[in-house]
């Protein structure tokens, strides 16, 4: 992938990290008390990696909490919708921000604080807008509802140089097939963390499902 010389290296480096993971585990968490044996899970199944969202209350202070006890893991935060909350998150520990959408003011925050934020985009005209106030890798959202992977082609036209993290609606099924395209940095999705999963305690299965995603991100690198 190319880097963008006007990208700080701390960012450049968190991209070149989101794409070596190639799978991003969107969390959304019920109480604080699941982030722990949510992450060990994780890290055992290989994917020492965390997209905390914001969604529950217990979100924020089970970042701040797993950004100190993994300061090795790659720990972010999503469904971060304000320019307040990206600064929350940041000072929390976060080492990427996830949007569900494109607003200006949170990329410019992130881009003065050096974090890689990641906005949410679904048009052309949201790339183009992500773009202009200074994202670098941008969220494809939700994806398999706006027309997956055929949607991601046909912005590769004109968008060729541009690099997206589909997210909404993957799963081990269709992973693969968006991997494949040269402009998939990585994907974001829950179904290795399941909050159904996380309310039962089903770490196993979480560590399982992490380790199947594993294979299916090093099974579709070793075709590029
Ligand atoms: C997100 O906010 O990124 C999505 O809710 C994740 O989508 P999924 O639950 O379909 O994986």
């Amino acid at each position: 992938m190319t880097t963008n010389p006007l990208v700080a290296p701390s960012v450049a480096a968190t991209i070149g990290r989101v794409s070596e993971f190639g799978v991003l585990p969107v969390v959304e968490l019920g109480a604080v008390k699941q982030a722990q044996p949510l992450f060990e899970a994780l890290s055992a199944g290989g994917l020492p990696a965390a997209e905390v969202t914001l969604r529950t209350p217990a979100g924020l202070e089970a970042l701040r909490l797993l950004a100190e006890a993994y300061p090795e893991g790659f720990i972010g935060a999503g469904t971060v919708r304000s320019a307040e909350d990206a600064a929350r998150v940041i000072d929390a520990g976060a080492r990427f921000v996830v949007s569900p959408g494109t607003d200006p003011d949170i990329v410019r925050l992130c881009c003065e604080r050096e974090v890689l934020v990641m906005p949410g985009t679904c048009t052309p005209t949201e790339v183009q807008a992500a773009l202009r106030a200074g994202a670098s890798l941008l969220k494809f959202f939700p994806a398999e509802a706006s027309g997956g992977v055929a949607f991601l082609k046909a912005l590769a036209g004109p968008f060729a140089d541009v690099r997206f993290v589909p997210t909404g609606g993957v799963n081990a099924g269709n992973l693969a097939s968006y991997l494949a395209l040269p402009q998939v940095a990585a994907c974001g999705g829950s179904w290795m963390v399941a909050p159904r999963l996380l309310a039962e305690g089903d770490f196993a299965q979480v560590q399982a499902l992490a380790a199947q995603a594993v294979a299916i991100v090093a099974e579709a690198r070793s075709h590029g």
